[in-house]
């Protein structure tokens, strides 16, 4: 086994050319302190600038979204897709526990309970088996809503999550919630370039969710986008990200509560260098992966991750999948110990202790994944 472990840091340190090896970090190799220094001679560094049109015009038109709508991070941005499909306090939103803890934060900004559904184990993301029958055996339909028959509180919302940027069999469970009427916001923070069925993640509800965290494909420090597919639901959430100001040239008048989620032209000056390049750092990333996918075929008891079918994935960070807990924790000792940084995935939300009063159908696929699930170096490789 140590032998098998001194093979893995030696061909992570023979990847990236360094001894020490980050997880991910960002790659600025491009228009980025032009952009930036644009900003500061121009002044316009804050709330108005041409950098943010341009940011959300190329977000749209590289995931083919309608609109697109930046927000200062992904967090506020689920926050605000919450609000715009009417999730409301009390409400259910079914979700899975394998994810960043923002995902249920920002259901319980609005005092809306999360539901735990188990995740598949060849995406990690939210199973639309499991989700069907948690729903065939909870839920009822009553005026075009569907109600939990236990708890009589209305299921307003499912978020799935693309975990670390595999793409989950998102039609099918376009599918069920639209049996349901149930909305889907997709939680899309880690699959920016990450297609299902040649369509871009984050679009197969009305609204879905990025991030452009340091830790992300690309980044604007921090960044969050929202996708639309329609154009009149984009304008009324820009609206809320501005604090609902209506238009007049030197009048503040508000017609909404609204939020100060706007994202300031210096990072999205950030965001459009970055654009520039993200598909070449996709493929740069889908290489990493293909090169760990044939070293790990000649490690025993360790399986590399690979994208779901249908699939393209960004392989935001590569996962491999230990044996057993003992041998999870045994990977992570040595290798951080050896300056290679690995993580095991979140603690599950159902777990933790803001989240533990709520119902779960039992997670046990997700369960199985958290103890085996180890994420590896991942970072864009300079050439
Ligand atoms: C699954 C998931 N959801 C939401 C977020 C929140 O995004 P942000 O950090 O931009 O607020 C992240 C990552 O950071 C994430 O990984």
């Amino acid at each position: 086994m140590e032998n098998d472990y001194k093979k893995i840091i030696d061909f992570i340190r023979d990847l990236y050319g360094t001894q020490q090896v980050p997880l991910h970090v960002p790659r600025f190799t491009g228009n980025e302190k032009k952009y930036l220094a644009e900003c500061v001679d121009t002044t316009f560094v804050s709330s108005v600038g041409t950098f943010v049109d341009k940011f959300e015009e190329g977000i749209a038109k590289y995931t083919g979204a309608a609109k697109a709508v930046v927000c200062v991070n992904g967090t506020n941005a689920l926050h605000l897709a919450m609000l715009l499909v009417g999730v409301k306090p009390k409400d259910e939103v079914l979700t899975q526990a394998l994810t960043f803890v923002a995902t249920c934060n920002a259901i319980r900004y609005i005092d809306a309970s999360p539901v735990f559904i188990d995740v598949d184990k060849v995406t990690m993301g939210l199973s639309p088996k499991a989700l069907k029958e948690w729903l065939s055996k909870n839920a009822e339909i009553k005026n075009f809503q569907c109600f939990n028959k236990r708890t009589k509180h209305r299921i307003k919302a499912c978020v799935p999550m693309h975990t670390f940027g595999h793409p989950a069999k998102i039609d099918e469970i376009a599918a069920i919630c639209k049996e349901y009427y149930i909305e889907l916001v997709e939680d899309a923070a880690e699959s920016l370039g990450s297609l299902y069925k040649e369509r871009h993640t984050g679009l197969f509800g009305r609204v879905g969710v990025i991030s452009f965290n340091g830790n992300k494909t690309i980044t604007t420090g921090g960044g969050g986008m929202l996708l639309f597919k329609n154009k009149e639901l984009a304008t009324h959430a820009k609206h809320l990200t501005t604090q609902a100001k209506a238009p007049h040239r030197w009048e503040f008048i508000h017609d909404h509560i609204g939020y100060n989620y706007r994202m300031p032209n210096i990072n999205a000056a950030l965001g459009c260098a970055q654009l520039e390049h993200l598909e070449e750092f996709v493929l740069n990333k889908r290489e990493t992966a293909s090169k760990y996918n044939d070293f790990f075929t000649t490690i025993r008891d360790i399986d590399f991750f690979i994208e779901p079918e249908n699939c393209r994935s960004n392989y935001w960070l590569n996962v491999i999948l230990l044996k057993d807990k003992d041998a999870q924790q045994r990977f992570l000792q040595y290798t951080n110990d050896n300056g290679i940084m690995t993580r095991p995935a979140w603690r599950l939300m159902n777990k933790l202790s803001m989240f533990k009063e709520f119902e779960t159908d039992g997670l046990k696929n997700t369960q199985w994944l958290e103890e085996r699930i180890v994420n590896i170096p991942s970072s864009v490789r300079i050439k």
